[in-house]
């Protein structure tokens, strides 16, 4: 198992957290939460139908995970809470009761309310449907106005030899992030990278196809006002930009583009400036180098929800899990 993984997991066991699964029928997240519960990683809140599950899987030992059916749960306050938090963008009062019905926004209530310390979701349902959920009823935490989320990439047994790990941020939720959403975003993205990663010296490059003013345009003017704003709101953070690729990570280039700086040549967090670039940076690296991509890790949320990919296997569930638990201890 990947060492930071094991390094997560291992934190999660002493903190005893609970989390929601809130596809909680599906097969791999049911063998997820047998294993997560029988090794102590977190209490598990499945969200289903108690004989369904023990007529469909009589080989699992649920016994230590609590089941909860939001199709006979009583949804009143739930629904009310909802409604207040909506009513604004045109919900009613019987639309929030259909709502909460659905595992995703139930899940996310339990969550809202304290009677889960996180969500995980996404084995089933798209990273737009988990993400919605936790948006609109999880909301942000305070001083983030953004959700976003970053990969941990693990560099071990690689090419790179120069960092273990690196983490690079957004690569999955923002599509056009504007100056204040990548300055929340780099700011999200050194929270994950201490909580989950253990990098307790962060240098945070601001990435662009440009280096301290070597081309011009509205691009690259967004990256030096979020660079700007990211001293304001952090005075203490060591952050540069706007910063080409190799002018980050490459003290040689750092060198000749950005001398006298603080993060060129040795950043540990790389901001992307967009989710076209992003998205596509962490699949080259993975695909190019080898490096495992822990993630995509959500981040910004009041309290946890984090989103799986469909393709997922049960261990991945119990990884995620084990995250969810680590960031809800530093929420
Ligand atoms: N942070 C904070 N709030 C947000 C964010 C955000 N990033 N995005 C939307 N919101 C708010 C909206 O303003 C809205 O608020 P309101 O309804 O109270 O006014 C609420 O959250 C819900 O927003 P929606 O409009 O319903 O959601 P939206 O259509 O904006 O979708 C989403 C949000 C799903 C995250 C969208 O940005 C998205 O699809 N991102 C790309 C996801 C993706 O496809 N990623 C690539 C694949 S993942 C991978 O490869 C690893």
């Amino acid at each position: 198992m990947n060492k930071i993984i094991s390094g997560i997991i291992d934190k999660a066991k002493t903190l005893h957290k609970t989390i929601v699964l809130a596809e909680g029928e599906e097969p791999r997240t049911v063998r997820a939460a047998e294993i997560i519960t029988k090794n102590g990683i977190a209490d598990i809140i499945l969200l289903g139908n108690k004989e369904k599950l023990e007529h469909i899987y009589p080989d699992v030992d649920l016994s230590l995970c609590k089941v909860v059916d939001p199709l006979t749960a009583d949804i009143d306050d739930f629904a009310e809470e909802f409604y207040q938090l909506r009513k604004a963008k045109g919900m009613t009062p019987d639309e929030a009761k259909v709502q909460m019905r659905k595992y995703l926004n139930y899940g996310a209530m339990m969550t809202r309310r304290g009677l889960a310390d996180g969500m995980v979701a996404g084995a089933i349902n798209s990273t737009g449907n988990v993400l919605r959920a936790g948006l609109q009823i999880v909301k942000t935490k305070p001083g983030i106005k953004t959700v976003s989320s970053c990969f941990i990439m693990c560099f071990e047994g690689t090419y790179y030899k120069d960092r273990d790990v690196l983490i690079f941020g957004d690569c999955a939720v923002n599509i056009d992030p504007t100056a204040e959403q990548l300055a929340d975003i780099a700011i999200s993205s050194v929270a994950s990278a201490r909580s989950l990663a253990g990098i307790d010296d962060p240098r945070v490059a601001m990435l662009s196809f440009s280096t301290k003013g070597s081309a011009k345009h509205a691009n690259v003017d967004k990256v030096v006002e979020a660079t700007a704003l990211i001293k304001q709101r952090a005075p203490e953070l060591a952050v540069d930009g706007e910063l080409q690729l190799d002018a980050a990570i490459v003290p040689s280039v750092a060198m000749l583009k950005a001398p006298g700086s603080d993060v060129a040549g040795k950043a540990n967090i790389l901001i992307f400036p967009d989710l076209q670039s992003g998205n596509i940076g962490y699949k080259l690296t993975q695909r190019f180098s080898g490096a495992v991509a822990i993630g995509p890790i959500c981040q910004g949320f009041a309290k946890p929800v984090n989103d799986l990919s469909r393709g997922c296997t049960s261990d991945d569930i119990v990884a995620v899990v084990a995250m969810t638990a680590v960031q809800a201890s530093q929420n």
